[in-house]
């Protein structure tokens, strides 16, 4: 009988290709050609080269959810879902940006603190079936027990029902919304970002 099962791993480089076409699906659904296939590049290029950091400390881990059908030798699998953890936050949940980052990086006792979540997106097809939620559970369970921290971070559009519904659902704390001139300045579209946190341990 084929069986059909989800497992959460750590990407590995031969997967890029499948996460950006999970991430250009969720984040960018709409775009049209060429942007999508230019998007895609970009997303391939974030995922092989990480977070460069002149400081080491800085971790940072891709998480993919593959979905498997069929049983041995017959087994086919495919990534559904994906999300991304890192250790870029400062105390306080706020996102220390790339650039800042290399300038004065935030001491690295803050860093380990906190695991900063993004990237969390499910192909479509594939939503409403606790897919965000495993691998949500798997990310906390390395930033707590791997990398011992203490506290989990992520930015939210504020209007995304699915995700707030999905985060304070796990215990996500609602603690900020950016000012409404923030995107405008910062040349993003104009989404208003909620900050949430949650602890993961004593
Ligand atoms: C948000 C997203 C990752 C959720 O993925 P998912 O696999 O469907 O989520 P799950 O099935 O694990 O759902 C867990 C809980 O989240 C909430 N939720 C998920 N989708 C929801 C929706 N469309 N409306 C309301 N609540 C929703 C529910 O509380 C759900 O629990 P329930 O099914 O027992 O009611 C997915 O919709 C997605 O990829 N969206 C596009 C990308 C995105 O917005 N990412 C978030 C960036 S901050």
């Amino acid at each position: 009988m084929s069986q059909r099962t989800i497992a959460i791993v750590e990407a590995k480089p031969q997967n890029f290709f499948e996460v950006a076409d999970v991430h250009c699906q969720a984040f960018h659904p709409k775009a049209p050609w060429p942007l999508n296939k230019l998007l895609r590049a970009d997303r391939m290029l974030a995922l092989a080269f990480p977070i460069t950091e002149s400081d080491k400390s800085t971790r940072q881990m891709n998480l993919v959810a593959v979905e498997s059908v069929g049983t041995f030798p017959l087994i086919f699998e495919r990534i559904v879902g994906s999300v991304t953890i890192a250790t870029v936050c400062e105390e306080k949940g706020t996102y220390v940006e790339k650039r800042r980052r290399r300038e004065s990086p935030p001491p690295a006792n803050q860093r380990l603190g906190i695991a900063y979540v993004s990237n969390v997106a499910v192909k479509s097809e594939f939503r409403r079936q606790g897919v965000a939620r495993q691998l949500m559970a798997e990310a906390e369970r390395k930033a707590r027990e791997d990398w011992r921290c203490k506290t989990a971070a992520l930015h939210c559009d504020g209007q995304n029902e699915a995700a707030l519904g999905l985060y304070t659902g796990l215990g996500y704390t609602r603690l900020s919304c950016e000012p409404a001139w923030i995107p405008y300045v910062r040349l993003r579209p104009a989404v208003r970002l909620t900050l949430l946190m949650k602890r993961l341990r004593d």
